[in-house]
């Protein structure tokens, strides 16, 4: 079956995310700063005349399904980021969906931690609900980007990658709350220093499982604390001083790991404030905390990432580099002044190299819309 891409239809451009810092907090109830960027997923989406769904992919192929029929897991796993939004609609609205046509090309490097994963689920979402007039609105249309992530990949993700990935906007991060989905838009004014991503192209493959058991672990330490401390509903309100005072109830593990994220969230709301301040100093120096958090008591980094984030300790031109995203892999997100972009990354590739001998991709990347729809 060949696609007929000259039918009317679509064009969705559908962002990656960066997260500033809070990183890890999503899922306990706090505050994240993430921001739509510039690489983008575009999909071509248009109807056909029958129930038939043909997606393809550039890299990945294509894969075919019945709208009308039971949407199985796939073993390949990108056609469950698909599958899994369209399963969503369809429980929504369930005979407003035809069949379609979908194209795939994509900016955004896989396993970078810069969600790929997310900008291919709301880009889907968004597309469908404007082509078959589904009236579902953004916070609909995230939830259901999100729990195909839990439902069909078998990610248990918090919010954060689909909420900045639909709701991002030029020059602006997002201060979040992970559990109202309240949100304020920031100035993402980091002038005289560039975001730049340097991508360990590494993800190594407990990224999934570990991520799981982290959300277990903060689940147990929150269970462990409301014993005494009722009216704590989510982890990241839980003030440092309380979780000292139940330490010996908590294993060790989850004590680092309850520590980790009621730090977090107060840095996050800190560099909130000092972003607004102008103070990216300031700000860049709790991105190096957080680094130190995630990889000494949250346990998500790797020797790649913590030699890319040391790389950048000595350098007065780097205000701030740490782990970007779930962590094992992926990107570090760095501030860099713009005059020395250009050094960091030749240095960084060299270096890399040579100590592990594979080929790093730096990324210079700008804050972005979330996902914008045309029709052609
Ligand atoms: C992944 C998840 C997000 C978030 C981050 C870590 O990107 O999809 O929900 O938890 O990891 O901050």
């Amino acid at each position: 079956m060949t696609p007929n891409f000259k039918a009317k239809g679509i064009l969705v451009k559908s962002p990656g995310r960066i997260n500033l810092i809070g990183e890890h907090i999503d899922y306990n109830g706090g505050h994240v700063l993430p921001a739509a960027i510039d690489l983008k997923v575009t999909l071509q989406i248009h109807k056909t005349e029958n129930n038939l769904c043909i997606i393809s992919s550039e890299d990945g192929g294509s894969f075919s399904f019945d709208i009308k029929q039971h949407l199985e897991i796939s073993s390949t796993q990108w056609e469950n980021y698909v599958l899994g939004v369209v399963d969503g609609l369809k429980k929504k609205r369930h005979n407003q969906l035809g069949g379609f046509e979908c194209n795939i090309t994509t900016e955004l490097p896989i396993g970078a931690g810069i969600s790929s994963s997310a900008a291919l689920e709301c880009g889907i979402a968004k597309g469908l609900n404007h082509l078959f007039d589904l009236n579902l609105s953004d916070i609909e249309l995230i939830e259901i980007s999100r729990m195909a992530e839990h439902n069909f990949v078998g990610t248990k993700c918090g919010v954060m990658d689909q909420f900045a990935v639909t709701m991002g906007q030029n020059n602006k991060l997002l201060l979040l709350n992970c559990e109202s989905l309240e949100y304020q838009l920031i100035d993402a004014n980091f002038s005289p220093y560039k975001i730049v991503l340097l991508n360990s192209n590494v993800s190594h493959n407990l990224a999934s499982s570990e991520y799981n058991t982290r959300r277990a672990e903060c689940n147990l330490a929150l269970k462990i604390i409301q014993e005494q401390h009722a009216n704590f509903n989510f982890l990241a309100d839980v003030p440092e001083v309380i979780i000292e005072s139940v330490k010996e109830k908590l294993p060790g593990k989850v004590y680092q790991r309850a520590l980790y994220v009621s730090r977090e969230n107060s840095r996050t709301l800190k560099a909130a404030s000092l972003m607004q301040a102008g103070k990216i100093e300031g700000f860049g120096a709790l991105m190096y905390q957080t680094h130190m958090g995630l990889s000494k008591n949250y346990e998500v980094s790797c020797p790649e990432l913590d030699f890319l984030v040391g790389l950048t300790l000595d350098l007065p031109q780097v205000v701030g580099s740490r782990i970007m995203g779930g962590g094992f892999g992926g990107c570090t997100i760095n501030l860099v002044k713009e005059d020395f972009v250009q050094n960091l990354m030749e240095m960084a590739e060299e270096q890399y190299k040579k100590e592990f001998d594979i080929t790093l991709t730096p990324i210079l990347v700008e804050t972005s819309n979330g996902v914008e729809i045309t029709n052609y």
